[in-house]
């Protein structure tokens, strides 16, 4: 099918920012990306510190996005306002630095450790030997594969699944009445990543429904607005008449934007744009017109994961999956909240 005009407003669920067990706001701890090299307090097995300040140590996975700044933001501000000491320690995107990074703090004797993990795979000897040292790890955003769950008190996050299908179902909806193929391409995240793979598997569970929904390219841009773009130059070189990008975050999307408009196409139009994250420039590009649906994916998890920090050090019983709650926006929806959006 060459060209989409039927852009319905489908009925998205408007987004509801509810977060469960928040500790409060703050201002930012500016935490930075320094290395893990202070002193701390001694190991615990879960127990609150004898000095009463919390050590956590936290290994994010890079600055690749607008969602990653809000998210560090995030725990940073929270940290600070919960009264931790936070040991902020940035990987660059490498699973070998997050590596590095949860044995520093081991060997610093932090009393918790949380981290967002680059990829699922490849965790288990580590998490051994932070629970061989007696400190709890919290998972933040991402999932691990480990088949020993013991090896973390819980994962606060997205159901990334659950934002591939939401993708997916607005696609199927406005493409209903399609009598012929409609192309797809589809812009990846970090391979081997939790959202990645989610995401992927979620949107081609529900457009498999519809046999003339067809992904036609599929590749990844690794969560960045330059990889997107250049991938994206790539896609429209190689399909000149491509329907729509389902792109796996906002930045991916924006760069993807910039190749579109540098082909002299007219994104939203000629091709259908959906992305993943809902952060303030993906936002306004919908408000715009140039993105058609966003599926949201909330980055502010400090506040949950400072309570689960605080339950996990008082012994309390702590669910070992905490979803956070989100929704998704039409363009529509998009101007309609843009102005309030945080980040
Ligand atoms: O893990 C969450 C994903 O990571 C966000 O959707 C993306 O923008 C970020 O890089």
């Amino acid at each position: 099918m060459k060209r989409f005009t039927k852009i319905g407003a489908a009925a998205g669920i408007v987004a509801v920012m509810l977060f469960t067990a928040a500790c409060g706001g703050g201002t930012n701890n500016g935490g930075g990306n320094s290395p893990v090299d202070a002193p701390a307090n001694n190991a615990s097995s879960g127990e609150a510190p004898a000095d009463g300040k919390v050590v956590l140590g936290f290994s994010q996975v890079g600055a690749e996005s607008g969602w990653r700044t809000a998210n560090s933001d995030s725990i940073k501000e929270s940290a600070k306002a919960a009264g931790f000491e936070l040991k902020f320690s940035d990987a660059q995107q490498k699973q070998e630095n997050q590596i590095k990074a949860l044995r520093s703090f081991i060997q610093q004797k932090v009393d918790v450790i949380a981290f967002s993990p680059v990829v699922e795979s490849g965790w288990d000897t580590v998490l051994q030997e932070a629970k061989d040292a007696g400190i709890p790890v919290i998972l933040t955003d991402r999932a691990v594969d480990s088949k020993d769950t013991s090896l973390y008190k819980t994962f606060i996050g997205s159901d990334f699944v659950e934002e591939g299908r939401r993708a997916g179902k607005w696609l199927v909806e406005q493409f209903k009445d399609a009598a012929e193929p409609v192309k797809i391409v589809e812009l990846q995240g970090t391979t081997g990543s939790a959202p990645a793979i989610d995401r992927k598997s979620g949107f081609e569970e529900i457009i498999k429904e519809n046999p003339n929904l067809q992904i036609v390219a599929s590749q990844t841009g690794d969560f960045t607005r330059a990889k997107g773009k250049e991938v994206m130059q790539s896609f429209l070189q190689a399909h000149p008449d491509i329907d729509v990008l389902y792109a796996h975050n906002d930045d991916m999307g924006l760069g993807a934007i910039q190749a579109i408009e540098a082909a002299g196409l007219v994104p939203g139009k000629d091709i259908i744009i959906i992305t993943v994250d809902a952060v303030k420039d993906g936002m306004t590009a919908a408000a715009e017109g140039k993105i058609n649906f966003i599926v949201e994916c909330n980055p502010l998890l400090g506040p949950q994961l400072m309570q689960a920090v605080n339950d996990v050090l008082a012994g309390k019983e702590i669910e070992s999956r905490i979803v956070t709650e989100e929704g998704t926006f039409t363009s529509e929806e998009a101007k309609a909240v843009l102005a309030d959006r945080k980040y």
